[in-house]
């Protein structure tokens, strides 16, 4: 049983000591953390750094845990953050610039965007997780990524308890990069996220699978609300919900290689699955790799490989962090070996 350590004047929950993770991952791995709290204001947050504690103790801030996995006791102290409220900034003849709390689920805030017609964030519509981690790796699907429409983000900074605004060129977005997982790396706690909407806005339907499922619709004029509709499906049909099989989405990123190796691994692999990014680089599917490679569908006991996208990694119940990173390691051999391509890990191991 957790016991109480301590409540401060602005915690409306205590920390507790030995609190289990398991329903804050959505990888539903079991361990324990050293303490855990759960905020819901900034100021409960600059207050929680002036526990005596606070500066000696490793800190984990967990959104809604969809991009960890957990392999042992977390020897820290871990920050559920549940800092919600979505607001109109400003608006001008152009566009409207929208901010939610960094502890709104972000599907949630997809759903406040597109029932008030603000179109730009429906291709991300069912990323599970929370606005917070969006910028953190910036989230990506269908021919989006949120760094297409971010305007800002306020964060706390953990060293001075000072809050700095970070503007979308001072993030360094990346495929599925930013400060935030690199430099700044535990520095900061995101409190709040801005995205500019524009009034004049052009849906994104390129993406294969968008178009075929509009088509299977008969839907010929499609409105923002559509698309997600569109988006949501998709997702559906090939990645498992969290809350019934734990996962963590993709698992591995993309790679990014030469032309000259794609050529390569063409000659030998017709079939290969990669967009171009550049006139020097593509991206190859990594799903399509650990597919080819034999792994798509397998299960070790209680955990393995989605039957539906190789990607995606899934427990499904009671399996250890450990024993599904070590199956994340025999993938990225077995592709090595067979593809020459090393994997990257796109979730975080703790
Ligand atoms: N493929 C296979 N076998 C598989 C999985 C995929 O052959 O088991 C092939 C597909 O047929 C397709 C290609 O690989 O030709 C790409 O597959 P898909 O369109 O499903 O997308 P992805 O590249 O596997 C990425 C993102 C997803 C995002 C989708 C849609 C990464 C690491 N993943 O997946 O993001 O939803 O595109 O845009 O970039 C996430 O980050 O958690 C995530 C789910």
């Amino acid at each position: 049983m957790p016991f109480i350590l301590t409540t401060f004047e602005y915690m409306l929950e205590p920390i507790v000591e030995n609190q289990s993770l398991k329903p804050y991952n959505t990888f539903g791995i079991d361990v324990p953390a050293k303490f855990f709290t759960h905020v819901k204001k900034t100021e409960q947050l600059q207050e929680l750094m002036e526990w005596k504690r606070f500066r000696d103790e490793n800190k984990l801030i967990l959104g809604g845990g969809s991009n960890v996995l957990f392999t042992q006791k977390q020897n820290a102290l871990v920050i559920l953050n549940e800092i919600k409220g979505i607001n109109i900034e400003n608006e001008d003849e152009n566009s409207w610039l929208i901010s939610a709390g960094s502890g709104e689920n972000w599907h949630e805030f997809v759903l406040f965007c597109i029932n008030n017609n603000y179109g730009g964030l429906e291709n991300l519509s069912l990323i599970p997780g929370s606005v917070g981690a969006g910028p953190m790796q910036n989230i990506g699907a269908y021919g989006v990524e949120i760094k297409d429409y971010f305007e800002w983000l306020d964060a706390l900074h953990l060293a001075t308890g000072e809050i700095h605004r970070f503007y979308n060129k001072d993030c360094h977005f990346g495929y599925r990069e930013s400060i935030f997982k690199n430099k700044h790396k535990g520095e900061y706690i995101i409190l709040k996220v801005a995205y500019r909407l524009p009034k004049k806005h052009k849906l994104n339907t390129g993406y294969g699978a968008i178009q075929q499922e509009l088509e299977r619709l008969q839907i010929d004029n499609p409105t923002i609300k559509d698309v997600s509709n569109a988006v949501i499906k998709i997702r559906q049909s090939k990645l498992p919900d969290p809350n019934k099989i734990g996962n963590s989405g993709s698992f591995f990123k993309n790679p990014i290689v030469s032309n000259q190796k794609v050529e390569e691994l063409k000659s030998k692999f017709p079939n290969l699955a990669y967009y171009p990014i550049d006139d020097k680089h593509s991206k190859i599917a990594a799903g399509w790799l650990i597919d080819q490679d034999g792994w798509k569908g397998k299960t070790f006991g209680n955990y393995g490989v989605h039957k539906n996208q190789a990607l995606v990694l899934v427990n499904y119940g009671g399996a250890e962090g450990k024993q599904i990173l070590e199956l994340s390691t025999k993938i990225i051999d077995s592709v090595k070996q067979k593809f020459g391509i090393t994997l990257e890990r796109e979730v975080n191991i703790s």
